[in-house]
């Protein structure tokens, strides 16, 4: 089915220049960009988007780290563009994500806190409407 996902290129993403990588291999993959944003993150909204994260000891570094410097926001939409964008992006820890997926050829371990791993996607159709939400409030 037709899904919207919410994408972010994190802000280890923006330092390193690798915004339009990334927007290249959504729109090559043959997902549309729906609405697109570059915005410091407050941590407000932060706390909102991770509420399940809160209490792992990674949740207050990466709340410092997404509030760091500017991110970018983006809607997706394509059929099953939720797993398809997870695809793309490859395994969580970029040491072990595939060869071919942004983290696996873009990413690696930093020896950090948290994880900083390019790019989040949403999870579920669930998760997708309460993130864009959050983003992009005025719908
Ligand atoms: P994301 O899936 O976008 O949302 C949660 C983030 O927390 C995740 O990306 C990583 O950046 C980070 N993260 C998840 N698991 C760990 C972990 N075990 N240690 C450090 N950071 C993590």
């Amino acid at each position: 089915q037709i899904e919207r996902s919410l994408v972010i290129v994190k802000p280890d993403g923006y330092r390193r220049g690798l915004t339009g990588e990334v927007l290249r291999r959504i729109e090559a993959k043959g997902y549309t960009l729906v609405a697109l944003k570059v915005e410091t993150a407050d941590k407000a909204r932060l706390a909102q988007h991770y509420a399940e994260h809160e209490g792992k000891p990674f949740y207050e570094p990466l709340v410092d780290f997404m509030s760091s410097g500017p991110a970018t926001f983006v809607v997706i939409e394509g059929q099953d563009c939720i797993k398809g964008f997870r695809s793309l992006a490859g395994a969580t820890n970029p040491t072990e994500a595939a060869p071919g997926s942004i983290r696996g050829d873009l990413g690696r371990d930093w020896g950090l806190a948290v994880q900083q791993n390019i790019v989040h996607g949403s999870d579920s159709t669930e998760s997708a409407e309460r993130e864009i939400g959050i983003w992009f409030p005025q719908g």
